[in-house]
């Protein structure tokens, strides 16, 4: 099985993603960490107990994380599509478990220094704990196997601005932080998650299954939907942060393409923006694999399979 770590802004896609990482028979989950984004670090680690308790996933310990930005002041909550709880204002059992006594980027050092080159850690929120943890102890660079970001947009339109991607916005200055580090990164953005669409017929079948975690996932996804649709995305919602996951799994879901990738923290119009150099420039060597192409029926199938 391969080790996963997964760094959540839990987050209506955040949900599913690990309700698909806790059932997928590849992966162990090692620990879940919580950042800002959707919503504040103690909204997320609440809702991220929350759904590993509905999915009786228990095992799994969460390490609550930073609360806000590096230099920035924290972002408004994205309300619209993740409600104001950050789960569709769905409500689920208050947790009985409470986070671990470390810090999210404590938790990641330890983690990757004890395991070397056998963590993988997923980022589907701000990216201020994974450069938190590399400011604390450099030598993870080296050590962690890959980063899979969800974040960015590199050759299509931004979703929180019109060029920049949400998980970017809410820290740029940790994602230019991170991805200058030369940690190994693959960037799955915009450019493919859009492609991975969940559609109302999907939330039928959930229905349909009757179950209580069904039953929550095609709740919470309406939601989701109905948000999509209001931005004038009418045939589904993206499956952002479960497409991350799914590119662990199996790599062969994307085609990733090397290329120098910068964070643009001017604070103009085009901040946040992660900009790809698919030149070849000898003073701009790759830095991030970005994936851009899916094979989106492919991964919608497993995703389908494996959710719950
Ligand atoms: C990303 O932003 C968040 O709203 C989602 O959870 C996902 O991680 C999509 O841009
Ligand atoms: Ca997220």
């Amino acid at each position: 099985k391969k080790k996963v770590i997964i760094d959540v802004d839990t987050g209506i896609d955040d949900a599913m993603a690990l309700s698909y990482a806790v059932h997928s028979p590849d992966l162990e989950v090692c620990g879940v960490t919580t950042t800002f984004g959707n919503i504040s670090v103690e909204e997320a680690t609440r809702n991220t107990l929350q759904v590993l308790e509905l999915v009786g996933a228990t095992d799994i310990p969460v390490y609550q994380g930073a609360f806000k930005p590096l230099v920035r002041e924290l972002k408004e909550k994205a309300k619209l599509f993740h409600g104001e709880n950050g789960l569709g204002n769905i409500m689920l059992p208050l947790p009985t478990s409470a986070p671990q006594a470390i810090s999210a980027a404590q938790y990641l050092v330890s983690a990757i220094k004890a395991q070397p080159n056998e963590i993988t850690l997923v980022t589907v929120g701000s990216m201020t704990n994974l450069a938190l943890a590399i400011m604390a102890a450099p030598e993870i660079v080296s050590l962690v196997k890959r980063v899979v970001v969800m974040g960015g947009a590199v050759a299509v339109p931004g979703n929180r601005t019109p060029v920049a991607e949400a998980n970017i916005c809410a820290d740029p200055e940790a994602a230019a932080y991170v991805f200058q580090s030369g940690i190994s990164l693959t960037l799955v953005g915009l450019d493919v998650t859009m492609q991975t669409l969940l559609t109302r017929e999907h939330l039928q079948q959930w229905r349909e299954r009757d179950t209580k975690v069904s039953r929550f996932f095609a709740d919470i996804c309406d939601v989701y939907m109905d948000a999509y649709a209001k931005v004038g995305n009418v045939r589904g919602c993206g499956l952002h942060d479960p497409l991350a996951v799914g590119v662990v799994i199996d790599p062969t879901f994307v085609t990733a393409v090397p290329m120098h990738v910068q964070v643009d923290t001017s604070g103009s119009a085009s901040d946040a923006r992660t900009i790809g150099d698919r030149r070849k420039h000898p003073e701009f060597p790759p830095n991030v694999d970005v994936c851009v192409e899916v094979d989106h029926d492919r991964f919608v199938q497993h995703f389908l399979e494996f959710v719950m």
